[in-house]
């Protein structure tokens, strides 16, 4: 377990704030599950976020928390999980390619198991693939074991 978290929080920190700066978020607590992963796109990030938010307004379970052009918050409940989870999805242009980068997490409210059966990651795939993103020209998603936990056993159930 021990070597888990230490993996765990290496991991974070390849994604995280530099050490020393600030952070702009609280970083995701280790006994908290959770998913973070980096999404590329070859579309810039207005036409990125415009898809995301699109799909957290049409699907029911995830709710907008706040938007600007650089970050969008959203909720996800469930009847089983009434905390749910908390959504953050970070967006930065790529200048070289006009695109975008995307930071998107999904952390549990409250204590659960650190294996959540690929739940955090089914939150951030499942709109991924209902907005069509997954698909977009350019795509690429960056992540593993130890920055999204339950990711290989992860079976994502199409709800909607
Ligand atoms: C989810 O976000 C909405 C909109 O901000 C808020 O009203 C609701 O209380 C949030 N739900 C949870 C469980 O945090």
């Amino acid at each position: 377990m021990r070597t888990l978290l230490l993996a765990s929080a290496l991991c974070a920190g390849l994604f995280g704030p530099v050490a020393g700066v600030p952070p702009p978020e609280p970083a995701p607590s280790p006994y908290r599950a959770f998913c973070r992963t980096l999404w590329l796109f070859a579309s810039p990030c207005v036409d990125v976020s415009t898809e995301l938010v699109a799909q957290i307004q049409a699907l029911s379970p995830y709710q907008l928390v706040s938007v600007n052009p650089v970050y969008i918050a959203a909720n996800h409940t469930s009847a089983l999980r009434p905390l749910g989870e908390d959504l953050t999805f970070s967006l930065s242009p790529t200048v070289l390619t006009a695109g975008c980068r995307v930071t998107a997490m999904s952390n549990s409210i409250g204590f659960t198991s650190l294996l959540d059966g690929g739940l955090n990651y089914c939150n951030l795939y499942e709109l991924l693939s209902a907005s069509g993103l997954s698909s977009a020209p350019g795509f690429m998603e960056m992540t593993n074991e130890w920055a999204c936990l339950g990711k290989g056993l992860a079976t994502c159930v199409k709800k909607h």
